[in-house]
């Protein structure tokens, strides 16, 4: 079985097809998929999502574009919910130097703070990290105390020399459909990511992978993203969906079928 470890079916794109797409999720081979709030409306939203369908996790927070946004009412959510069974981590949070749609000091602010949360609740974090790998890893180490449930880069993007300093916080890491997308570099990323820390996921309705690149993207295309890590590591595609299931459950603590 695999699980898409970050989807967002309450983005405009999927609402109106949430119902056929979780329908058909076990028949592609999906045991569920993770739901990821993006401010305090869409993470309510995940939550009521995760009530509804048995196949759906939640995962809450407030992302660098809305750190702007953030605020007390946010906080309290996020606290009160993520005791709730079915939401398993706190994201997606972090930096985004590339949009720059918050202040970056006050991104800087939001993210150490949504840290911080985490660690009262004991849940991990997932990241979102774009042209800001330098100052999330320094936000990192500097709160390397409260980082002790686990710590997942979503859509990771950066070098392999990177992938060396996240791996000395234990990180893990998701793949998505960008490592189908032509560029030799990203299969050196996928070779060098440990085999006990990779996770799938897609990160729907965006980065659809090939052959369906321009589309909506969906849950299921993780099949995709499972064949491209099985090709470029020369294995068996169960060795990967085994692997990055193994790992799933492991970060994901809270993780119950
Ligand atoms: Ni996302």
């Amino acid at each position: 079985m695999i699980i898409d470890s970050h989807c967002h079916l309450c983005d405009e794109r999927l609402r109106p097809r949430q119902q056929e797409i979780i329908s058909v999720l076990k028949q592609n081979g999906l045991e569920s998929v993770f739901e990821v709030g993006w401010d305090l409306q869409s993470s309510k939203d995940a939550v009521e999502l995760s009530n509804m369908y048995d196949e759906v996790y939640a995962i809450i927070g407030t992302h660098p574009h809305d750190a702007k946004n953030f605020d007390d009412t946010s906080r309290e959510y996020y606290k009160e919910h993520a005791k709730d069974k079915k939401v398993l981590a706190i994201g997606e949070i972090g930096l985004d130097y590339y949009y720059d749609l918050s202040p970056r000091d006050v991104q800087k602010k939001v993210f150490e703070e949504q840290l911080v949360l985490a660690d009262e609740v004991g849940l991990p974090v997932v990241l979102h990290i774009r042209d800001a790998y330098k100052d999330a890893l320094d936000i990192l180490c500097a709160n390397k105390d409260k980082l002790n449930n686990g710590i997942l880069l979503h859509c990771y993007a950066s070098s392999k020399e990177m992938l060396r300093e996240f791996n000395k916080l234990d990180c893990y890491y998701a793949l998505g459909g960008a490592i189908t997308f032509k560029n030799a570099k990203k299969d050196d990323v996928i070779m060098a990511i440990p085999e006990d820390r990779l996770l799938i996921e897609t990160d729907s309705p965006y980065m659809t992978p090939v052959p369906f690149r321009g589309q909506t993207n969906v849950p299921y295309y993780v099949n995709l993203v499972v064949d491209k890590i099985a090709e470029v590591k020369n294995v068996d595609r169960s060795v990967i969906e085994k692997a990055t299931y193994q790992n799933t459950l492991r970060l994901f603590s809270k993780y119950n079928r």
